[in-house]
């Protein structure tokens, strides 16, 4: 069976790759798979964008034959949430700062917002909403999340986009801080996914 991760971020696509096993003969992010296409995400809930991402995707590559009978396309939105901004960034998370997917500028918008946050009341999560759209069966959808608080500065160089803001108090590091098998044995994505594949067995 094959499954066609509905992203261009090579960043989420390399995080699903590693926590999915070998639950799929074969595992394509949209680029390898030869889809040419930049969804809009403009629903208004991360739920919603997801879907959409879903079934974009999933309805080109089945135009172009790309699909079989089990095969399936999985989408993620991921935003983060924090408790002090009212849910802010939340389903704006990639466009916080600008219409770009500017990661730096995001935490860098995020910090100024948080400047008059004393500690204590920093906390924020990650959700990420995920469906899997299966070829011949029911859609599958999931929201995982994980909780932490905002840093005052970055800290790390791996992962992506918010992770050097996000401290994750159980391990004492940031996101950027981990590993990436770390992140993937605790993150959103990770109960996101574990979710979604416990539906499929
Ligand atoms: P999207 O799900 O690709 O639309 O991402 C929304 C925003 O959240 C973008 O700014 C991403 O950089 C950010 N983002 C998505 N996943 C993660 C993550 O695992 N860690 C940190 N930031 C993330």
């Amino acid at each position: 069976m094959k499954l066609i991760i509905a992203s261009n971020n090579r960043h989420k696509i390399e995080e699903i790759k590693a926590m999915l096993g070998c639950r799929f003969e074969t595992v394509l992010g949209q680029r390898e798979a030869g889809l040419e296409l930049e969804v809009d995400e403009n629903a208004e809930t991360l739920e919603g964008n997801a879907k959409k991402k879903a079934e974009e995707v999933f309805a080109l590559a089945d135009s172009m034959g790309l699909l079989e009978m089990g095969d399936a396309v999985l989408a993620d939105d991921t935003g983060l949430l924090v408790d002090a901004l009212h849910g802010a960034p939340g389903v704006h998370s990639a466009r916080y700062a600008t219409d770009g997917h500017d990661d730096a500028a995001n935490r860098e918008k995020l910090l100024y917002e948080m400047r008059n946050v004393p500690e204590g009341e920093r906390g924020a999560h990650f959700a990420t909403a995920m469906v899997l759209k299966r070829k011949g069966d029911t859609d599958i959808e999931a929201t995982g999340r994980v909780f932490g608080s905002i840093t005052t500065e970055e800290a790390g160089e791996n992962g992506f986009g918010y992770d050097p803001l996000f401290w994750y108090e159980p391990m004492k590091k940031t996101f950027a801080e981990m590993t990436a098998e770390e992140k993937n044995t605790v993150s959103h994505r990770k109960n996101a996914l574990s979710l979604v594949l416990a539906a499929l067995m």
